[in-house]
């Protein structure tokens, strides 16, 4: 069994992305520019999006992060989205879901000019990357199609089922393993909530992705000898011996699975830090095609 270090990857990637943004610094050009937009003061959301905010300032991005009160109505939201849409400072910018519910996230998500949204969220994005033409592909998806390419893990012919049809993580990444190329050519079954005898398609995978936020939820006897597990879960659990109060666990039962496994993600450090790194790939990526432009 091999641990699919996330971790190390995401860092390595970062660590390249550094390496451009030094070369644009010494050329004068502009440095990248990700802005991102928190509503309201949900935790989690408050981690994520500063964690977001520190990476660009190690590899050298200018960030800016536009923190907004869960008062705030859809209206005055969707004028500072376009505000940061006309900005042309900004090379890209997320809004962090959820939002609060008196706000409709389509709106918002249509209002994210589709040459800014480093997330991949818009229809134009999504459709864009559903028809393999130029475009951002969300950040989780990206950062698991990354990490089977860097291991090099045979996908082709390959039986995947993911687990989950959310518009972040299962439906995209279920499409992008289908498609031609690395890390793609895989027969690819979607599972989801009314998926009838889920142990026995899961019992058939090659490679399972599990994006459903639901802890141990994947169990040993779902999974076949040598199988490649993909653990997207990051759901926060109680835990009054951990520092924080709570520690973060996978979607997948770790001790009773690794075992059987070819490969398998580690939660903490699988496909969490890789997120990260694939949201700086696409702003240094929204730069690039900005310069061109
Ligand atoms: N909430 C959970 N994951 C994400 C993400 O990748 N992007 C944004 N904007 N919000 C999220």
């Amino acid at each position: 069994m091999e641990i699919l270090d996330g971790k190390k990857v995401s860092n390595d990637i970062k660590d390249e992305i550094a390496v451009e943004v030094t070369k644009m610094k010494a050329n004068g050009e502009k440095v990248p520019h990700l802005a991102a937009v928190l509503v309201g003061d949900n935790g989690a959301s408050l981690t994520y999006v500063n964690s977001k905010v520190k990476s660009c300032e190690k590899i050298g991005f200018d960030s800016t992060l536009v923190k907004l009160p869960d008062t705030i109505s859809e209206e005055d939201l969707l004028k500072e989205i376009d505000a940061l849409n006309n900005n042309e400072d900004i090379d890209g910018f997320i809004v962090q879901l959820p939002l609060p519910k008196h706000i409709d996230e389509e709106n918002v998500l249509l209002a994210v000019h589709p040459d800014k949204d480093v997330d991949g969220f818009h229809p134009t994005n999504f459709g864009r990357m559903a028809l393999e033409m130029p475009s951002f592909i969300p950040a989780t998806p990206f950062g698991i199609m990354e990490l089977l390419k860097r291991y090099e893990i045979e996908t082709s012919g390959k039986n995947t089922v993911v687990i989950g049809r959310s518009h972040i993580v299962g439906r995209p990444i279920s499409i992008l393993m289908s498609q031609k190329g690395a890390a793609g050519d895989s027969t690819v079954t979607l599972t989801h909530s009314r998926t009838k005898d889920l142990e026995n398609i899961c019992k058939s995978a090659d490679i399972i992705v599990s994006a459903l936020g639901v802890p141990n939820f994947v169990k040993a006897p779902m999974v076949k000898d040598g199988a490649v597990i993909i653990d997207v879960g990051i759901t926060r659990v109680k835990d009054e011996t951990a520092k924080r109060g709570y520690r973060i666990v996978g979607d997948v039962d770790y001790d009773n699975v690794a075992p059987k496994c070819s490969y398998i993600t580690p939660v903490p450090g699988g496909v969490g830090p890789m997120t990260i790194a694939m949201l700086l790939k696409n702003t240094l990526l929204s730069r690039e095609r900005r310069k061109n432009a």
